[in-house]
């Protein structure tokens, strides 16, 4: 594979992009949440050489982006509480898990041989350029390296998949920074995955609470693997201070080496989330160690935290 291009979101850059998926190729997309390793969602090879150039595991299915409600329609089955919930917060960071129709015509790498796809409508006007510049679906995982962490800027798309990919859109910082929610509507609506939309929100929309992952009773998101996210120095959660040789990252009234907010303001902290590990995981140097403070479990508090205790977790 040649260099990875790095491309402007001007009208050439588009139009090269498109290009480049229409042959099979990758591009890595700015979206509202994170960047998007987008490859065409019908053609199993683009799909497959997603999954190559992430090294990710292949039972693991990937969510389709779409420019719209209707080109939803074409591919997947909405009932009435996906209908409410994609009026509500589409364009933006939601996923809906939704029964496949037969008729698709997507690759069945997508959804990893499953009755049920995940979609997305994105709200960044660069994604969305580009999908009505493509006119097709588009498959896209996070476009880092499977398991690290995800990437909110086009320079972290470089660091991780430069030389695996055709080019990126430089869409500049993502301004959510934690990836999208994700809820099934394939049955009662379950919350899969903690993201940009919050749990409270998606609630007073339904009038009713989401069924929660742990639910033993309840799907959950496959490849929501505990260790995820996962920078290279190890991670300790609700610090208040700094061990020795610790890098501490403060929120609100703890201060430390780096912040991801010191307001305490949980938009900021999101936005700043991916991007501050990964400076911190600098700082610490090989072999070293990140303290993060606590953060409040509710809002976009939720997402943090599920994204922090991923990087904390165990490694396999
Ligand atoms: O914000 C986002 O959602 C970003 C941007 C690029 O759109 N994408 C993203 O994709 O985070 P990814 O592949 O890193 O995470 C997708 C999650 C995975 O945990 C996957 O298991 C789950 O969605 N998923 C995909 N299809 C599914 C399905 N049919 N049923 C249940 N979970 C599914
Ligand atoms: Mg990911």
């Amino acid at each position: 594979m040649p260099e990875t291009v790095c491309l402007a979101p001007d009208d050439a850059g588009l139009a090269r992009a498109a290009q480049l998926l229409g042959a099979g190729q990758l591009v890595a997309m700015p979206t509202e949440t994170v960047y998007g390793l987008a490859g065409d969602a019908r053609s199993d090879a683009a799909v497959a050489a997603i999954f190559a150039a992430k090294n990710r595991p292949q039972f693991n299915p990937l969510i389709v982006h779409l420019p719209d409600v209707a080109a939803v329609s074409r591919y997947a089955v909405m009932d009435d509480a996906a209908a409410r919930l994609a009026a509500a917060f589409w364009p933006g960071p939601l996923t809906l898990v939704l029964p496949l129709r037969e008729d698709a015509g997507l690759s069945p790498l997508v959804t990893a041989g499953n009755t049920s796809v995940a979609v997305r409508v994105p709200a960044h006007p660069v994604a969305r350029a580009l999908l009505a510049a493509f006119g097709g679906p588009l498959a896209a995982p996070s476009a880092n390296p499977s398991g690290r962490v995800s990437p909110t800027r086009a320079e972290h798309v470089l660091e991780g998949l430069s030389g695996r990919i055709a080019a990126v859109l430089d869409g500049g910082p993502c301004a959510v920074g934690v990836e999208s929610t994700i809820i099934s509507c394939d049955g009662p609506p379950a919350l899969l995955r903690a993201g940009g939309v919050t749990v409270e929100d998606a609630e007073a929309v339904l009038g009713a609470p989401l069924a929660r992952p742990g639910d033993p009773s309840r799907p959950t998101a496959p490849g929501q693997l505990a260790s995820h996210y996962a920078p290279e120095a190890a991670v300790r959660l609700d610090a208040t201070e700094a061990r020795p040789g610790e890098v501490l990252v403060g929120f609100g009234p703890v201060v430390g080496d780096l912040s991801l907010s010191g307001s305490g303001d949980l938009t900021e902290a999101a936005a700043r989330l991916f991007h501050t590990l990964r400076a911190a995981d600098h700082l610490a140097g090989p072999g070293g160690r990140i303290a993060f403070a606590p953060i409040p479990e509710t809002g976009l508090g939720r997402a943090i935290n599920d994204r922090l205790r991923r990087a904390a977790a165990p490694r396999p």
